[in-house]
Order: C-alpha cells, then sequence, then structure tokens
C-alpha cells in the first residue's frame, strides 16, 4: 500500500479520498473546495492504490503548515492507517522546512487526539464551543507540533 501526493489528474482517487471525507466530516466540504486541495498552497495526500483508504491535506505558508483534515475510511481503522498518514504529513513539512504544524480537533475526538500525541503534537490552547455538534456546540483543541 503506497502513499502518494495526487496532481488534479488523478480524478478518481480524489473522488475516493472525497468520499471518505463525505462520511467521516460532520460538515463536508464542497467537492470543488475539496479537490482545490491538490494544488498549492495546499497539498493532498491518499493511502491506497486503487482504492483510497485514507488521506490528509496539508496547508503551507511561508515556514508553517496546518493539517487540515485526515481521514481512513472506516472499515479499515485500526490497522495503522492513521498513523502512516500523519508521519507522512510530517515527513513533507519537515522535508519542505515547515517549522510546525498546526491542527484542530474536537475535544471529544479521543482517537484523533491520542494518534497527534503519539506523534509529537502538544495542545496549546481550547476555543470553547469552536465546532457545530448534535446537541450544541463543542470545544476545539489546537494542537501543534515543532519540526525545527
Ligand atoms: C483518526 C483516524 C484518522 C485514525 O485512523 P486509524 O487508521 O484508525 O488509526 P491507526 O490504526 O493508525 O491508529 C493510530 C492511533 O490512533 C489511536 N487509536 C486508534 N484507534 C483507537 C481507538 N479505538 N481508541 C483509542 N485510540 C485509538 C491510537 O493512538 C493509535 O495508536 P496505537 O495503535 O499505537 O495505540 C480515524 O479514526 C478517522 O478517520 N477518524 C474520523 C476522521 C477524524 O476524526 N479525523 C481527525 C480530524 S482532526
Amino acid at each position: 500500500m503506497t502513499i502518494q501526493t495526487l496532481s488534479p489528474d488523478n480524478h478518481e482517487m480524489i473522488k475516493g479520498a472525497y468520499d471518505i471525507h463525505k462520511q467521516v466530516t460532520y460538515s463536508p466540504w464542497s467537492y470543488a473546495a475539496f479537490a482545490d486541495c491538490v494544488t498549492p498552497p495546499y497539498q493532498m495526500i491518499a493511502l491506497g492504490d486503487a482504492d483510497v483508504i485514507g488521506y490528509a491535506i496539508i496547508l503551507m505558508v511561508a515556514d508553517e503548515a496546518t493539517l487540515m483534515d485526515i481521514g481512513v475510511s472506516p472499515g479499515a481503522r485500526g490497522k495503522g492507517a492513521g498513523k502512516a498518514l500523519t508521519q507522512k504529513v510530517i515527513d513533507i513539512c519537515t522535508q519542505k522546512k515547515m517549522a510546525t504544524i498546526w491542527l484542530e480537533v474536537r475535544a471529544s475526538n479521543s482517537i484523533a487526539i491520542n494518534l497527534y500525541k503519539s506523534h509529537g503534537f502538544t495542545g496549546q490552547e481550547v476555543r470553547k464551543k469552536y465546532y457545530e455538534a448534535k446537541d450544541g456546540r463543542e470545544d476545539a483543541i489546537i494542537m501543534k507540533r515543532n519540526n525545527f
């Protein structure tokens, strides 16, 4: 199973990644907004061959990166795909001399928070009631990884 950076020609893989995005995101982006993330300042990576099982989107500006989105197909979870994608994000950001990687995550998303902590991200601040949730609003945790 390989992880590759998608380009605008990878229509099928972008669609595959978007199918996962729609399944795993509370408020999915439009397809057009998602597909735009294969061009700078964004970079989209996908894990899988014919079928995409996971993806991540990075925004890189100056020497700061943001992990905008990461998702693994529900049927493929718990087998290391999330770890492989997170490590690849770190490798890309390190290679591109990004000093820091930022992300925000729902306070209830302990699986993602554990994944990020195990890859060197630490909590920086809590944004109260930042996200819409089924029963009201939910806090966001801002996390950061220093690469250099
Ligand atoms: C977060 C997500 C990408 C993890 O993907 P995954 O392929 O299941 O993750 P992995 O199998 O690589 O597991 C990585 C780590 O996640 C954590 N994790 C995975 N499953 C877990 C579970 N059921 N309970 C607690 N932690 C868990 C662990 O830290 C695990 O590392 P470990 O095996 O060394 O303990 C996936 O759950 C997902 O797509 N969630 C929905 C989208 C999402 O929440 N994205 C993050 C937005 S900020």
